[in-house]
């Protein structure tokens, strides 16, 4: 056995085992990471999938500001068990304009990636309000001034501007409307919902936090939970074409 012999002498001398330690691991990120520069994209595109709305936006911010991540994932992975609870497993475009994105390391509560359409406004209404309410045995925490808090949005049209500074192609009109998109998403009896729908397909228009008249932070985070993974229609979507 004189390759063993042969590796005995390297395992011996430290110097030249780390060197050639070095170079391995060299060689192989190299091969990983290189090909990274000359791809135009690493995210394949999605029908279906939008630039989150202005109100949706600030619904995520408030998730962001709350923590919510910390207790919820945004990732279904492709195994059985996952796909069998939460739905189709998430696709890297569904999340190609969530900066900065929330898959999340840990799942003290649920997925939250397919909650949109899962359940109705009143059910969140009352589970912001007290969890307990609706899931007796849950642990999560109550967050009851989200209703009270009116929805601070003047400066979004800032927020979109800096969205697109790192890629979300929102347009000028959509930066130019993004208020009066806001406003109309919250409260689609006054504004122009078919506007609204042409800038953002399918977005859901209504009194989300059931109280006409003020705009709150419950609003916003009942329009961003209601979107979440309902952007793709999964009927379009052929994962086979999309296997290379
Ligand atoms: C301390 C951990 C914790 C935090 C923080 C937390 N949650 Fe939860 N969440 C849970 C648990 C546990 C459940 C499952 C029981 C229940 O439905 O209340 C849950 C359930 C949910 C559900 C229902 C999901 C489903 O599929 O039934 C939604 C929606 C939700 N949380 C949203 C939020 C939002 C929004 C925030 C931030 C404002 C948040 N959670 C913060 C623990 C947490």
């Amino acid at each position: 056995m004189s390759w063993l012999k042969k590796h005995e002498k390297i395992e011996r001398n430290f110097t030249l085992m780390a060197v050639l330690a070095l170079l391995v691991v060299t060689v192989g990120g190299i091969v990983e990471i290189a090909p990274l520069f000359y791809l135009k994209n690493t995210i394949e595109k999605v029908k279906g999938v939008r630039p989150y709305s202005p109100l949706e936006l600030l619904g995520r911010n408030i998730y962001i500001r709350e923590g919510c991540y910390s207790c919820h994932s945004q990732m279904i992975r492709p195994m059985r068990d996952e796909v069998e609870r939460y739905g189709h497993y998430s696709l890297a475009a569904e999340s190609m304009y969530d900066h900065p994105f929330q898959w999340g390391s840990k799942r003290t509560g649920p997925d939250l990636a397919r909650v949109g359409g899962l359940y109705a406004d009143e059910w969140h209404r009352d589970h912001m309000r007290d969890p307990r309410s609706v899931v007796p045995e849950s642990i999560m925490p109550a967050y009851p001034f989200l209703e009270k808090r009116e929805l601070k949005y003047k400066d979004i049209a800032e927020h979109l501007k800096a969205q697109v500074r790192v890629g979300v192609p929102y347009t000028e009109e959509m930066i130019k409307l993004a208020v009066a998109d806001l406003e109309t998403q919250a409260n689609p009896a006054e504004g122009d919902l078919a506007g609204l729908l042409k800038r953002y397909p399918k977005a859901q228009a209504r009194v989300f936090d059931g109280k006409p008249g003020r705009i709150t932070e419950l609003d916003a985070m009942i329009a961003y939970l209601q979107v979440l993974g309902t952007m793709v229609d999964f009927k379009d979507y052929d994962a086979k074409k999309h296997l290379r």
